[in-house]
């Protein structure tokens, strides 16, 4: 069910969006603020980006803001104070007057920052823009009066004012959020995508002119989209970067090279070729870098991993091989791993369709129903344990899969506690096959192959402990009537509630 709240916003904040007799006063307010800059030239351009976070790494805008909150919240709660005549009540006061004044210091320089990113939004998201500045202004105004009357001994009428622009605040800061997490202002726009991990040709090198951007494409098969990629020659070297532009997707491979960058056309930031970081603003993050080499006449480029990606390397592949050479020797040799899966996972499938197919109020439903948790619980752990940590290397599928057995561990205990003769029982089996059967097959179809890189010798001595561990699982006491106690509990808790 939707809440009343956010239907209420969504339809004010619709309003905003749609405003188009705002677009009139935006024009000519971001032209105002452009002049200065424009006459100022270089320092003007030093200061812009100083207040974009180009040397930041990321917007400054929402790091002053956090000045304004803080403080005048502090200030609410000491006006709170003194108004309830605390002791050392005049001391609050003094300290309530201060926390105002460095609020609205705090409130002007985000505000500057703001306006500067605010210049290059367009449309909606400029609309929405204008509107959170006009109510920060607002709580700024309120502050600003509430200074006044402080200063004038009018203390009362200060603390309400101020109390007033709080409130404003939080509406503008509603605003703020808006414009970053629905409308995605000021978040990377560039594509991440980790692929080609190994050198892939995309270009005759002949192709390439001397000062020409050029686009190609890669192909990302987990995320199933062709990555632009733009190629630059300059002064006979080769680069590569990521085409759609980190500030707001503009098409790199579009734009021209500038003191030893690379302009987007969209809103002029600049980068540096060899780092891939902004030289120039309005963008504060780096592109996607790709090493390139040529063969044959042929550009090949490779996606330079970024730090913290747990990317696969053509170099982990033959690491991974060379383990399985030297540690496999003379083990014991079963079925290979990703067939003992399959075959569990036909299991489990299978069960799925019995319970479906029984009357609703048969009573081995409830048994069978325990088995097939059981059988579940006991196939995400041989993976967890064995299968996971043993594919990391040649797979990056792993932590969603680790994320999908949270997610199908959660839903297996909502069905537990559900009677299995009701029509939520019904719903939430379904939705739990549904969430078995994507999970098994997206194993099947892509880390099972990519586990073939193991080497059938590795994956045969995995499988081999897979059975054995299946087989503990099963037949040990003390983890059946651990498992079975599980299983109780929850049903139980279902009854009950
Ligand atoms: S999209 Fe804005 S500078 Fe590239
Ligand atoms: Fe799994
Ligand atoms: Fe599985």
């Amino acid at each position: 069910m939707k809440s009343n709240h956010s239907s209420f916003a969504d339809a004010a904040i619709g309003r905003i969006e749609a405003a188009e007799w705002l677009d009139g006063p935006g024009f000519q307010l971001a032209n105002a603020v452009a002049l200065p800059q424009r006459l100022a030239g270089t320092p003007g351009k030093r200061v812009r980006n100083a207040l974009h976070g180009t040397w930041y790494g990321h917007p400054v805008h929402p790091m002053l803001v956090t000045i304004p909150i803080g403080t005048w919240t502090l200030a609410l709660g000491l006006d709170t104070l003194g108004a309830l005549g605390a002791k050392h009540g005049q001391e609050y006061d003094r300290a309530a007057d201060l926390a105002v004044q460095a609020g609205a210091a705090g409130a002007v320089a985000a505000a500057a920052a703001g306006l500067m990113d605010w210049q290059q939004t367009h449309g909606r998201s400029r609309r929405v823009g204008l509107a959170h500045a006009l109510v920060n202004s607002t709580a700024l105004g309120l502050q600003l009066t509430s200074i006044a009357l402080r200063w004038r001994g009018h203390r009362r009428e200060g603390r309400l004012a101020s109390a007033a622009a709080w409130g404003v605040m939080f509406v503008g800061a509603y605003l703020g959020g808006h414009l970053v997490y629905r409308r995605r202002q000021g978040v990377d726009q560039a594509d991440r995508s980790v692929e080609p991990r190994g050198f892939k040709s995309v270009l005759p090198a002949a192709e390439l002119e001397e000062g020409r951007p050029r686009r190609v494409e890669v192909w990302d098969a987990v995320e199933r989209a062709h990555i632009p990629v733009a190629l630059v020659r300059q002064r006979g070297r080769i680069f590569a970067m990521g085409a759609r532009c980190s500030h707001m997707g503009g098409p790199l491979d579009e734009g021209w090279l500038l003191k030893g960058g690379l302009v987007c056309p969209w809103h002029g930031s600049r980068y540096d070729l060899e780092s891939g970081q902004p030289l120039d603003g309005p963008s504060t993050c780096p592109q996607p870098l790709y090493d390139v080499r040529v063969r044959n006449g042929i550009i090949e480029i490779r996606r330079q991993q970024e730090p913290g990606a747990a990317a696969v390397t053509p170099e982990d592949i033959k690491h991974a091989a060379q383990m399985e050479q030297s540690s496999a020797e003379d083990s014991p040799l079963g079925r290979k791993a990703d067939e003992v899966l399959f075959e569990h996972h036909q299991l489990l499938r299978s069960m799925f369709r019995r319970i479906e197919d029984m009357p609703p109020d048969d009573p081995q439903r409830r048994d069978l129903m325990r088995t097939l948790a059981f059988e579940l619980e006991i196939h995400e752990h041989i993976e967890d344990e064995i299968f996971y940590p043993a594919v990391r290397p040649v797979s990056e599928d792993i932590p969603v899969a680790y994320a999908e057995h949270q997610q199908l561990a959660d839903l297996l205990a909502a069905t537990l506690k559900l009677p299995t003769s009701s029509p939520e029982f019904e719903e939430y089996l379904r939705a739990l096959h549904k969430a078995v059967d994507h999970h098994a097959s997206s194993e099947e179809h892509s880390m099972f192959i990519e586990a073939q890189r193991l080497g059938e010798r590795r994956l045969r001595e995995l499988g081999h402990e897979l059975e054995m561990m299946l087989e503990e699982q099963r037949t040990s006491r003390f983890q059946r009537a651990f498992k079975e106690l599980k299983i109780s509990l929850l049903a139980q808790a279902g009854k009950e509630a």
